[in-house]
């Protein structure tokens, strides 16, 4: 239970992030990262043969698609922005929400759930199975005798936790080098501390706090008034025991609530890491914002409307100087973008009979 204790915990120091976590049941090995990449770019883990992680968080942006709403699998939307991928080693929580709790367990829902992949682990294994290279890269990391779905989980998971931000300029700074960000930047760090209240939810090496907070940020006209996100939406909330009667008025994303169905946490969503902005517009769990420019006014307002809006928020009366000098400072916080392309996929091979091991 959040008590005001906890909100008022003071900020923790913003530094350089540290090396990634390798957890314990899941350490983080070159060759299963390499294993990761590939299922991470192949179409054949969702049910039609469609969709890959790539499709919805394309490695070519950032990890992450320049839509405001994500799509969905085949003949479905998504109803919120799909995540950037930077740095999510770091988070305890994933999702707008903060729904699941590890990187593996987001991805179970992102290969199977039926917005996203719509795959069935059986039918994936089996299609695994049916790739020479696979099997052999299973068997090598793994020791599976057939690929099985907990280990492609693993691999996927590792493969992210190395989509790490390198040295931003920001960083440079923190670490003693006074020219690597401008003059204004640095008044904008001392906003971001003092005036505009920034740290008191984006604060530690993420610029994140890992908890969830009610801004107000408006409804998304482009979720309002399509069909198709509307029904995918409507359709996850039923399908996670949202009451009837809620789930047929509600207009808008109802936020943690979705997961606690406290009223209290209607509206709440993770505050998000404010690293590599610059490659993963457009912002907000709804992607409502086009440029960071919009994001910075939205607070000076002292963020939208609504009944569990954070008191952390109030109005800034920021200076055009004060805005200029805050978004200085956040676009020091992104480096050179990470990008890849679709590698070569292993192809299938004759037909493999499960269980006819005489033949191996
Ligand atoms: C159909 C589009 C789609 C596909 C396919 C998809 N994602 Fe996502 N992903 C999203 C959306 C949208 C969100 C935000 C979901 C939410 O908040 O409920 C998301 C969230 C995430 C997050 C949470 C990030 C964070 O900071 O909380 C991770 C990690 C992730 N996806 C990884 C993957 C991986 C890996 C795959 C392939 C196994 C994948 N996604 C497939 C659309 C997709
Ligand atoms: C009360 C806690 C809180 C405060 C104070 C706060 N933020 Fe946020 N921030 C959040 C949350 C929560 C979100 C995600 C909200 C959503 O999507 O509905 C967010 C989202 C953002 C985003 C969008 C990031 C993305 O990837 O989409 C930016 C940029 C941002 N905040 C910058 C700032 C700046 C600059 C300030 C100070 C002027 C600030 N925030 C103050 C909690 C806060």
């Amino acid at each position: 239970v959040a008590t005001a204790a906890m909100a008022d915990r003071p900020p923790r120091q913003i530094t350089p992030l540290p090396s990634p976590p390798s957890p314990a049941d899941n350490p983080t090995t070159a060759e299963k990262v390499r294993l990761g990449r590939l299922l991470y770019f192949d179409n054949r883990l969702s049910a039609d043969g469609a969709t890959s992680c790539n499709t919805c968080h394309p490695a070519h942006t950032g990890y992450t698609a320049r839509t405001a709403i994500s799509m969905g699998g085949t003949g479905t939307s998504h109803w919120r922005n799909s995540s950037a991928l930077y740095n999510v080693a770091y988070f305890e929580k994933f999702n707008w929400d903060g729904a699941r709790r590890s990187i593996e367990d987001q991805n179970d829902g992102a290969w199977s759930g039926a917005v996203a992949g719509n795959v069935d682990a059986d039918l994936a294994e089996e299609r695994l199975a049916q790739v020479p290279e696979y099997r052999e890269r299973f068997q090598q990391i793994f020791g599976d005798q057939y690929p099985t779905w907990p280990s492609a989980l693993r691999a996927v998971a590792a493969f992210q936790r190395t989509l790490n931000s390198k040295d931003v300029p920001f960083d440079a700074f923190l670490r003693g080098d006074e020219r690597a960000i401008s003059a204004a930047a640095q008044r904008g760090y001392q906003l971001f501390l003092g005036k505009a209240r920034c740290v008191r939810c984006h604060d530690g090496p993420l610029l994140s706090d890992d908890r969830y907070h009610a801004l107000g940020v408006p409804v998304s006209p482009d979720f309002l008034n399509s069909p198709i996100k509307q029904i995918t939406f409507r359709f996850e909330q039923a399908s996670n025991g949202v009451p009837r009667a809620l789930y047929e008025s509600v207009r808008d994303d109802l936020g943690l609530y979705y997961v606690t169905k406290r009223p209290a946490d209607l509206g709440k969503f993770r505050t998000p890491s404010l690293r590599e902005l610059k490659h993963t517009p457009p912002y907000m769990h709804n992607g409502i914002f086009k440029t960071l420019a919009q994001v910075i006014d939205f607070y000076d307002q002292g963020g939208g409307e609504h009944p569990n809006k954070s008191p952390l928020l109030r109005e800034l009366n920021l200076s055009t100087q004060d805005k200029t000098d805050l978004l200085e400072f956040l676009e020091s916080l992104s480096g050179d973008p990470l990008t890849d392309r679709p590698p070569k996929l292993p192809d299938y091979g004759e037909y493999h009979r499960p269980g006819d091991d005489a033949r191996d």
